[in-house]
């Protein structure tokens, strides 16, 4: 019966779905920064899609990072029980307020790398994305995590797809592609890393990568775009909130049509955009 609900649009901190002729209105109660991730439509309905799609319901589900408990609130239609963590103490408070009226979903304020873990999931939600992975915790999370996780469990979302592209920046420090942020892009995208959370990742992420340009151009940096990997059926592309394309400096260079650059890029996931690291080979 929950197959039907549909999310329908989120108004300031207000949440609106429907199922049939239903309407469920949800206030949260957030941070200034989940109430940014709240007004984000599109990062919210592709979790929620996701879940609906979830195809063997029931059982245990632990939110990973839950902040205002949103992820929680989509769970709460289909599964028995929902354990959602989150580090930050206030972020935690309003996330217990705004579930108090769901018995099956228990919010506790830790660290999901030193809570103690007592039953294996069914699914496993978390969403400590950031571009390439690289400045949130998704991946060390994940890596200690998924051990609590059912040998036929599944993890939400279940891993990205990285991208590359040559560009010439205006600015030269690590940033994000945001309104105002202006750049010229000078090759095609190549992928260069598809990540599976059901893996054991090394955090340390290193690759060499040739990238042909597909114009003359004054190259100075690279785009990377990550691709969001919900389920077998949904990918989402960067959103406002959840993965802006990174732009990422390199040593000036003058570039012909269809030549080839080689470089290596280089970071540590969980570590920050300090640990990005780029050169040419
Ligand atoms: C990008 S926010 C997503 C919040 C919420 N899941 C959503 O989709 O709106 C990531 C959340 O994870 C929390 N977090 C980060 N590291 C954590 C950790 N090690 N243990 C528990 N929570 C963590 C942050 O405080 C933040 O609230």
């Amino acid at each position: 019966m929950a197959k039907n609900l549909v999310i329908l649009n989120t108004l300031m901190d207000t949440v609106i779905i429907t199922k049939s002729h239903y309407f469920f209105f949800m206030k949260f109660k957030t941070t200034p920064y989940h109430h940014d991730l709240l007004k984000d439509k599109e990062r919210l309905s592709c979790f929620f899609e996701a879940i609906k799609d979830y195809d063997s319901k029931t059982g245990l589900a632990y939110d990973l990072g839950c902040g205002s408990g949103i992820l929680s609130y989509f769970l709460s239609f289909y599964f028995d029980e929902i354990i959602s963590l989150e580090v930050d103490f206030k972020t935690a408070n309003c996330a217990k307020e705004n579930l108090s009226n769901f018995s099956n979903v228990d919010v506790i304020n830790s660290d999901v790398l030193k809570y103690d873990f007592s039953k294996k999931a069914d699914l496993i939600v978390c969403e400590m994305m950031d571009t390439a992975l690289i400045d949130e915790e998704q991946v060390p999370v994940l890596n200690f995590a998924k051990q609590f996780l059912k040998d036929d469990g599944h993890i939400i979302p279940m891993g990205v797809i990285n991208t590359v592209e040559l560009v010439t920046l205006e600015r030269d420090y690590v940033h994000w592609d945001e309104d105002g942020v202006k750049y010229d892009v000078l090759s095609d995208a190549v992928v260069y890393s598809k990540i599976n959370f059901l893996d054991n990742l090394n955090l340390n992420f290193e690759k060499d990568i040739t990238i042909q340009a597909k114009k003359d151009g004054f190259l100075n940096g690279l785009k990377i775009t990550t691709f969001t990997k919900l389920n077998d059926n949904i990918i989402c592309g960067p959103t406002p909130m959840l993965n802006p394309p990174l732009l990422v400096p390199l040593d000036e260079r003058s570039i012909k049509r269809n030549s080839f650059i080689n470089v290596k890029l280089k970071y540590s996931m969980g570590k920050g955009i300090e640990s990005i690291k780029t050169e040419y080979i």
